[in-house]
């Protein structure tokens, strides 16, 4: 099948209710664009999921903080086209920022507690940013399904929130993070990264693996021993600027004490040069 590309908003609900007469099912995938393997995996599950796969190419205006990276986010729409049709996808919406978010455009979607820890805390704005974007896609799409990874866990678990909270008829499928060889979770953000730094990034999944394997095996269950632990390989190792690293509970990001196998999170954000890398291990 070959890739439908839409721009216009009528365009894709024209698409998407004549595939959806003819009986079929859709499911959604949207991304910030410059893919990899990490959204191939996506991809490749959303068309497991449906017939219809649709992906969405938007760099998002609206969850980037004054001082972030808006502007030099890398962008390579015929690169992204390739790997879409690659791993399934059969229609791609690549609006313009004017369609989607217009000077006018003033009601947002407000995620509540979720979005006050972890990224939320750092990153102001951003899950505000997110869930209104999301929110948009997901009513001008009108997916069955909808794939995000766990790369982003919170975004995952608050845009679960938020589809429950609203209503939206969506299921939301969850896709494990995709790991380069040594263990560096795929982001479009490693791109940023130079040589030296790229060789050091690895021991952030390292630190958090370790930490993981430590909890599960009783070595060390104490969230605040555990945190130490990764921030002293981070920082010593890595020569990262820890962010934040948090043991949390993974229903609702509540900070533990004590991890509690089964529902446990440890995620860290840290930067290494002027890069803001992101991980997490569940267990
Ligand atoms: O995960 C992303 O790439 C973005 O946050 C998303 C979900 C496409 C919203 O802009």
């Amino acid at each position: 099948m070959d890739l439908e590309t839409i721009e216009s908003v009528e365009t894709l609900r024209q698409t998407i209710s004549c595939k959806r007469s003819e009986g079929l099912r859709v499911s959604f995938v949207p991304t910030m664009g410059f893919l990899h393997e990490g959204h191939a995996a996506l991809i490749r599950k959303a068309a497991e999921m449906a017939p219809v796969v649709v992906v969405s190419v938007f760099v998002n205006p609206l969850q980037f903080g004054p001082s972030e990276d808006f502007d030099r986010y890398p962008r390579d729409i015929e690169h992204d086209k390739k790997v879409i049709l690659a791993a399934g996808g059969n229609v791609l919406f690549a609006p313009s920022a004017d369609v989607l978010t217009p000077i006018n455009l003033e009601v947002m979607v407000d995620p509540g507690s979720l979005a006050s820890v972890l990224c939320g805390r750092s990153r102001p704005g951003h899950f505000r940013g997110v869930c209104t974007i999301v929110a948009k896609l997901f009513n001008i799409v009108q997916p069955d399904y909808a794939v995000f990874g766990w790369k982003d866990a919170q975004q995952l678990i608050i845009i679960k929130k938020m589809v429950s909270d609203l209503n939206f008829p969506i299921e939301i499928v969850g896709v494990e993070t995709v790991r380069e060889a040594d263990g560096l979770a795929m982001s479009s953000r490693n791109v940023y990264l130079s040589a030296e730094e790229r060789r050091r990034a690895p021991v952030l999944y390292q630190a958090l693996e370790q930490a993981r394997h430590r909890a599960i095996i009783g070595d060390c269950t104490d969230a605040h021993l555990l945190r130490k632990s990764i921030i002293s390989r981070i920082v010593n190792e890595m020569g990262g600027r820890v962010d934040y690293v948090e043991v949390v509970r993974i229903s609702d990001l509540v900070p533990l004490n004590d991890v509690e196998i089964g529902n446990t999170m440890i995620a860290a954000a840290v930067f290494l040069g002027q890069t803001r890398l992101i991980d997490n291990v569940r267990f």
